[in-house]
């Protein structure tokens, strides 16, 4: 009893604590942007206490949180829900009730989570695929593949390009009534890492006969060379995301040593034999004028870290770092970015690289947008940004796909 009364007065000292941290000003609903940052710092302080003392890992307590708002495949009057699998990958089936005579479009959308936490099965994820079936009148594909840090690269990327390969087979759009022309890949944060490098993958290999009409990246990560774009830095701590919990998780992605976020935290990580990507994600370069502020470009400094970490040259962890040959092919694109964001600049130069090879992009920025936003649309953790974000992705797909 004195225990638990102990526990509870520490969580509102550090709920009120983080509270009263400055959000930026012109955030819309300030409080409960305010408090659910509060819930997530404390959320991850009291992870952190439990790795240091030995009860659980970091982001073993995350998921067990994150789980707690899992739902069932339920379906509405609108939309038959379904879980099933397609090459042994759990996916989850959204498929309209409506009548039609002719086929319909399909979306393939993975979920966001810095690769290691997230399902389909989320409630804000279920929902975002629910109403997209429904509105855009199409076949919806949930992806959940296996998660690091138990499954590291390139098991979560390759059980995507499964699911893909699986879904694009005539015979199984056939089965689903859609057409194979027009077909979107789509995800948000590590989600649109995971569909951006997909879709290079499937628009360039001819293996794939059939292609994607479309790509929709909703604030997505889109490379891991350079960490210290004017983004990062203006949003270190959030709200939200902060530069420390998105480097503690994504590098989980790659290996449990402790040595690779540290030296990631400042910008040391890519090994020798890197540097011809550094043009690639040049912010100097490809970001708009008006980003760049009074921002200083460093390179990042190659060769600190050791063992090094070949891995991170890879370029299906950095859809950003491809050649112009490898983006030339890619489909029709969206792009939402979040000015509150420190993956906003990955977003940014996506459009201008895609843009100066001449792929159709799209791209809607939200001013007051803060990174997840997509995950606050239902109760108990609300906000007006979600439905927003939600609008506009679902609205995009309603004109294009
Ligand atoms: C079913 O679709 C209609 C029309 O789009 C919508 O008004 C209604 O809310 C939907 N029902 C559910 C459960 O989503
Ligand atoms: C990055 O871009 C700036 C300005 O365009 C340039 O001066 C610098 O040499 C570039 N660095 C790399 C590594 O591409
Ligand atoms: C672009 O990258 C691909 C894959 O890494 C490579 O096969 C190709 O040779 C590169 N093309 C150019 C022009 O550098």
């Amino acid at each position: 009893m004195g225990y638990k009364t102990l526990c509870f007065g520490l969580t509102c000292i550090l709920c009120a604590f983080y509270i009263f941290t400055p959000i930026p000003e012109n955030i819309e609903e300030p409080w409960k942007v305010r408090i659910t940052d509060a819930a997530i710092k404390t959320t991850s302080l009291v992870a952190t206490i439990l790795e240091k003392i030995g009860l659980k890992r970091f982001e073993d307590f995350l998921a067990i949180i994150v789980k707690l708002d899992y739902t069932q495949p339920i379906s509405d009057e609108n939309v038959t829900v379904m879980d099933t699998t397609f090459n042994d990958i759990p996916v989850r089936l959204y498929l309209p009730k409506r009548k039609r005579e002719s086929q319909r479009p399909a979306v393939i959308f993975i979920h966001g989570g810095a690769f290691v936490l997230g399902s389909y099965k989320h409630t804000p994820v279920d929902l975002l695929n629910r109403w997209t079936a429904n509105k855009v009148d199409a076949v919806v594909v949930g992806v959940d593949p296996r998660l690091a840090p138990q499954y590291p690269f390139p098991v979560p990327y390759e059980d995507v390009v499964s699911v893909v390969k699986y879904f694009l087979q005539d015979k199984i759009l056939a089965k689903y009534g859609v057409d194979p022309n027009r077909i979107c890949i789509s995800g948000d944060s590590s989600g649109g890492t995971l569909a951006a490098g997909v879709a290079q993958l499937i628009q360039n290999d001819p293996e794939f006969k059939n292609k994607l009409k479309a790509q929709a990246l909703i604030y997505p990560g889109l490379q891991v060379v350079d960490v210290s774009m004017p983004s990062h830095r203006e949003n270190e701590h959030g709200p939200f995301l902060s530069m420390k919990l998105a480097i503690k998780l994504a590098c989980l992605y790659f290996t449990r040593d402790k040595a690779l976020p540290q030296a990631m935290m400042k910008n040391q990580h890519m090994p020798h034999g890197s540097m011809h990507l550094f043009k690639l994600v040049n912010w100097s370069t490809f970001l708009p004028e008006e980003y760049k502020k009074n921002h200083v470009y460093t390179e990042p400094i190659i060769g600190k870290l050791n063992p090094s970490y070949s891995i991170l040259l890879d370029s299906r962890l950095s859809p950003l770092a491809a050649n112009e040959s490898q983006l030339r092919n890619l489909p029709l694109t969206y792009i939402l970015t979040c000015e509150h964001d420190i993956l906003r600049d990955d977003g940014l130069m996506y459009v201008s690289r895609l843009q100066n090879v001449g792929v159709k992009v799209s791209h809607d920025h939200m001013e007051d947008g803060i990174h997840g936003g997509l995950s606050f649309m239902a109760a108990p953790f609300y906000l007006k940004l979600g439905i927003r974000i939600k609008d506009k992705y679902i609205n995009w797909l309603e004109e294009n796909l």
